[in-house]
């Protein structure tokens, strides 16, 4: 039997290093507990739908931006084992989790430590980016620059298809700019959930629906993809859970010079190492 290639690298900066971030459950001691949440929360119909409405090809290139131990990941691979799937995340011990998981499930994938505004890819590299209850734990500017990102990283025609809390369409509002997200992680937030998570389930299965949600939508167009929409919702005891998915245009330009999105970027990392998808 061989063994599955699984890499991890470490993306970080000297600056990033001392980067504060959310993990998964609020407070590091508590991530042993994260999968066995999610799981009796019913958040792997969030996965498994969210890599459906992806639309992953064998061979395409995914990086799942906040990965955490790797839930999207492992729903990406379960459905298209040929995927060649990378996992961005901050946290260490979450991306260490990941690595065991994928050992026990014998699938291939490459680990890289950082933050979702420095997707690991080269430009215009990526066929898929995706993401699942992550972007609400970084701060505003973080998710500003996971958009740019996103969009420089992908390929033209490729996809971003993001789960996450979002409050969902609201009459007369605008695309301009992304509203303040509101699922915070305040005092008092982790005790909340994990007493929600034991209480009697729902009689009744979470329902994907077709809808729109502007923060998401919002986010997306407003870095420069010019189909973003909801493409399904998710009503969850935790709040609304959007999947919005959006397009790299064919002919993606910066509108303050006129470069392609591409240059612009490239010129923006000079000397910085980013691990390649393929290494
Ligand atoms: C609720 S968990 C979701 C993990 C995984 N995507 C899932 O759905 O199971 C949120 C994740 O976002 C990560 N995170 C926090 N700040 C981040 C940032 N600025 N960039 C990327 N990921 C971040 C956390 O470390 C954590 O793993």
């Amino acid at each position: 039997m061989t063994t599955p290639d699984i890499q991890l690298f470490d993306q970080r900066t000297p600056d990033e290093r001392d980067r504060p971030f959310l993990p998964g459950m609020g407070r590091a001691w508590l991530l042993p507990l994260y999968d066995t949440v999610t799981r009796l929360a019913g958040v792997r119909a969030v996965y498994e739908r969210t890599a459906a409405l992806a639309g992953v090809a064998p061979g395409e290139s995914v990086v799942d931006v906040g990965c955490g131990t790797g839930n999207l990941t492992f729903a990406v691979l379960a459905a298209t084992p040929q995927a060649r799937v990378t996992g961005l995340d901050p946290d260490g011990d979450a991306l260490r989790r990941a690595a065991h998981k994928a050992h026990r499930r014998r699938v291939g994938l490459t680990l890289v430590q950082g933050y979702a505004d420095r997707i690991p890819a080269d430009d215009a590299a990526l066929d898929h980016v995706i993401s699942s209850l992550a972007l609400h734990h970084a701060d505003d500017d973080g998710r500003a620059g996971f958009a740019r990102d996103a969009l420089r990283a992908l390929r033209p025609g490729g996809t971003v298809t993001v789960a996450d809390f979002d409050s969902g369409p609201t009459q007369g509002a605008t695309t301009a700019a992304p509203p303040a997200h509101t699922h915070r992680h305040g005092p008092g937030h982790v005790l909340r959930n994990l007493l929600r998570i034991v209480q009697p389930r729902r009689s009744r299965a979470p329902v994907v629906a077709h809808e729109q949600g502007d923060g998401l939508v919002a986010l997306l167009t407003g870095a420069g993809f010019t189909d973003a929409r909801e493409v399904a919702h998710l009503d969850h005891r935790f709040g609304r859970i959007a999947v919005v998915r959006a397009t790299r245009p064919m002919d993606t330009m910066d509108s303050r010079n006129g470069d392609a999105v591409r240059g612009h970027a490239s010129a923006d990392r000079e000397g910085e190492e980013t691990p390649g998808h393929d290494s």
